[in-house]
């Protein structure tokens, strides 16, 4: 749709005049329009009553953060921190890796746009091999939980592939290694209810953090 859109865009931006201005604010009109169907072809009506709710919804992007705000958000300061640490979607700087690293941690972070370094893995989080048992601590601020939740609300969402993820993410924690991640994910603390090998240590407004009890045989 972005591309269609963007080609449509191509030939307006050569011109100046009125009528071009016209022409691309018709596109623009077109494309909200077509993005509208999408969204209610893909998460329902109830999404734009949630924009009239609160007007700033219109307003939330896809950002990077200070490490100092994902530190604060996800309640890190004062944690004993488990090495070694991965940060899953990290952004494409990687602030929270780099912040993390600066203070002495074994810190690593994958993300799609994350250029590869000796710390930094540009990966898709579905595709990206997880060892079990080896990690300490894993974080995963406005990333992977979001997008989780988003799955979970929206009609079409893809949600198995995030629950398979999810776990797996678990799994590769040591035993006494904690997922710690912003925002929660709904439903998440009726679902750990039943798991011994794991327990949901703090679920609060903001942050979730999963800690592993137990090793898994094989696992
Ligand atoms: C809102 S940003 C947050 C970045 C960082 N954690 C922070 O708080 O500054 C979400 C990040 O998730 C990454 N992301 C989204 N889907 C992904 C996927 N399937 N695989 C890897 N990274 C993904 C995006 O590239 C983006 O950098």
């Amino acid at each position: 749709m972005y591309l269609q859109f963007a080609l449509e865009l191509v030939p307006l931006a050569k011109g100046a005049d009125n009528a071009v201005r016209e022409e691309a604010d018709n596109a623009f009109r077109e494309h909200y329009r077509k993005l509208r169907e999408f969204l209610i072809r893909t998460n329902g009506q109830a999404i734009f009553a949630k924009y009239k709710e609160n007007a700033y919804l219109f307003d939330v992007v896809c950002a990077q953060y200070s490490p100092e705000f994902q530190a604060n958000t996800m309640g890190i300061a004062g944690l004993t921190l488990k090495e070694p640490i991965l940060d899953i979607g990290c952004g494409k700087d990687a602030n929270l890796v780099r912040f993390l690293r600066m203070n002495g941690f074994q810190a690593y972070g994958i993300d799609r746009s994350v250029e590869t370094t000796e710390y930094t893995t540009k990966a898709n989080w579905f595709e990206f091999s997880l060892q079990p048992n080896y990690w300490g601590t894993v974080f995963s601020h406005m990333a992977f939980s979001n997008h989780f939740g988003h799955h979970l609300l929206r009609r079409d969402g893809d949600y198995r592939a995030y629950m398979q993820n999810f776990i797996e993410i678990l799994q590769s924690l040591k035993v006494g290694g904690t997922f710690i991640f912003s925002p929660t994910i709904p439903f998440l603390e009726k679902a750990m209810e039943n798991d011994s090998n794991f327990r949901l240590v703090r679920y609060e407004e903001q942050t979730a953090a999963i800690m592993r009890l137990h090793g898994v045989k094989g696992k």
